[in-house]
């Protein structure tokens, strides 16, 4: 929970604060200019070092740094962070301190005909939020009070990011400038998510997604990220190389636009003109090499070097960051899913080290992850439990970050609060959200879709099967098929029945191992797993809702 409570939790239907009606002064302006300077200057460096690397798609002059191993962070005094809270935001967010965090994202489950919403397919979620969501108006009523308190956390210096698609952003925006008042508005970024070529004969496809930037005030935090120039670009601009050292160069021009310059006005090198830089610079510039005369009479020009240059800056239009691609590494199957090189260069631009990140709406934690991996601040918020799980997992694998509440207190780990998992709680939620919490809980991979799959909810690959060396010619995928089927009841007693059956799934799929998870077993239920053993060598492991709470599986799972 939040340290501090506002002394009183202002009404999300508050009036939005009144705004300037100047509109905001460019970030170059005044002490945000200092401060953005100073950290546009340590990302330009980056730059220079590493402008003439190829890049990858998506990849940013910036500061980006690779996960470490859990170090201890500085904590914000007025929330704690590192948290994943497990709820509806609204109730979660009341509990925020006023101007407490330093960037939002958020991706809310659109108002549209894709399965944004969906987790993991056709689930009772996608339903419910058909149904909550029948109109567009009703759409923005649901986002208005959430963003009304995302406002109200949000830093003066702080930035907002709503990413949406084209259904809907119109009117998302026309809300959001009403709470964050129109001259905060920044920027629509317009993320090219796909290149699908669907409805291209009746209509241009909509390949887009929109992300609105808003800031809370004049002086925001603003990183200025550039984008490696392309080769094409290269090669047509800095044709030059120095044989010296090799560098690349361009041969600039040092005549000054302006004609009127008398104090600009002389010869050098025996050219007269109206030249940029005073006689001194020009001469100090010559001594170090740096101007170049083709021959005796010809107008003096400027090396100017590939590597000193940013690059391009990054602007509105982001065609570089493709989407999650089906055998990437990042991705998990949660079909909302955004890369995390979006969050990089969202969290980058917006923030610095230390600060702290908010994703109220945070799925399967793309925010957090790429949050923790560039050394922030997080905190998440997520109304489904799964993705609570999903995103715990992830943090724990991909950052190698310990969900652990006394390393967390420590300065380490992270902690998910409020999931509802005790066993009463869950005897009472849907069954598919109990299906996908028992298969996660054993580190499995549930069902795509809500009706199991022929008798098997969720699949286990174990590591010992994984493949030795990556590449390897023989066998390579042999591992896909070394699984176990996991089979869950939401029951009190499972009974022999439901052992026959789940014995004709390991029989029918040529299983040696399988799960059968429950909240208790019928000694006849047991009695039959021994025989069924005995008879065909094939184990089925019960596992009650206990015992994976109590954390007491590890041994059965070996
Ligand atoms: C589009 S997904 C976010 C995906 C995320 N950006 C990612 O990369 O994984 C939207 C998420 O919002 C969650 N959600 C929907 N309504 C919510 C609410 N009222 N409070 C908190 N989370 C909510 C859903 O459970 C879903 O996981």
């Amino acid at each position: 929970m939040p340290k501090k409570h506002s002394p009183k939790p202002k009404s999300p239907s508050r009036k939005p604060k009144r705004r300037s009606p100047n509109p905001p002064e460019p970030a170059e302006q005044g002490s945000a200019r200092r401060a953005s300077e100073t950290s546009a200057r340590r990302v330009s460096e980056t730059s220079a070092r590493r402008v003439s690397a190829p890049a990858a798609p998506g990849a940013m002059l910036s500061p980006a740094k690779a996960c470490s191993p859990a170090p201890k962070r500085k904590t914000s005094s007025l929330l704690d962070t590192r948290v994943i809270f497990c709820g509806d935001n609204l109730e979660k967010l009341k509990d925020f301190p006023d101007a407490s965090v330093d960037l939002i994202y958020i991706d809310p489950p659109f108002n549209s005909n894709r399965n944004y919403e969906v987790f993991w397919g056709e689930t009772r979620e996608k339903r419910a939020f058909k149904d909550r969501h029948a109109s567009t108006a009703a759409y923005i009523e649901f986002m208005r009070p959430r963003c009304l308190q995302l406002a109200r956390v949000l830093k003066k210096t702080g930035a907002f990011y709503y990413h949406c698609d084209w259904h809907a952003s119109h009117y998302v925006k026309v809300m959001l400038d009403q709470i964050f008042g129109a001259n905060n508005f920044c920027t629509e970024i317009v993320w090219r998510r796909t290149n699908a070529k669907g409805l291209a004969f009746r209509s241009f496809p909509n390949n887009h997604d929109i992300i609105l930037f808003y800031t809370n005030g004049q002086r925001h935090i603003f990183n200025r990220l550039y984008l490696p120039h392309d080769e094409k670009y290269v090669a047509g601009f800095y044709a030059n190389v120095e044989p010296e050292t090799g560098r690349k160069y361009q041969l600039a021009d040092l005549t000054n636009p302006n004609r009127d310059r008398p104090n600009l006005t002389y010869e050098f090198l025996g050219v007269k003109r109206v030249w940029r830089w005073t006689k001194e610079r020009m001469e100090e510039a010559h001594k170090k090499g740096l101007i170049v005369q083709s021959r005796p009479g010809a107008v003096p020009r400027f090396k100017r070097y590939l590597d000193e240059q940013k690059g391009v800056p990054v602007d509105s239009i982001w065609s570089d960051i493709p989407p999650i691609q089906p055998h990437s590494d990042e991705r998990l199957g949660y079909p909302t899913q955004k890369p995390l090189a979006l969050l990089d260069r969202i969290i980058n631009a917006s923030s610095n080290p230390g600060d702290i990140v908010l994703d109220a709406f945070c799925g399967c934690g793309t925010a957090l992850v790429a949050a923790e991996n560039l050394g922030r601040q997080w905190i998440g918020i997520d109304v489904s439990p799964t993705a609570c799980r999903v995103m715990a997992k992830r943090l724990r694998d991909v950052c190698g970050l310990p969900e652990d509440e006394a390393l967390w207190k420590a300065g380490r780990g992270f902690v998910v609060r409020d999931l509802p998992w005790t066993v009463e709680k869950l005897r009472a939620i849907p069954p598919f959200e109990f299906e996908n919490w028992a298969v996660i809980a054993l580190g499995g991979i549930p069902n795509k879709t809500q009706v199991a799959d022929r008798g098997i909810d969720g699949r286990i690959y174990p590591l010992s099967s994984l493949p030795r060396k990556s590449g390897e010619a023989v066998g390579e995928l042999a591992f896909m098929d070394a699984w176990y089927p996991i089979q869950v009841k939401q029951k009190d007693k499972v009974g022999r029945p439901d052992i026959d059956s789940f014995e004709a799934v390991m029989t029918r799929e040529n299983r040696t191992k399988g799960f059968f998870v429950a909240f208790d077993y019928s000694s006849d239920a047991l009695t039959e797993i021994d025989a069924f053993f005995r008879r065909s060598g094939k184990a089925i492991i019960p596992l009650t809702v206990k015992e994976i709470l109590d954390e007491q599986i590890a041994k059965k799972l070996a």
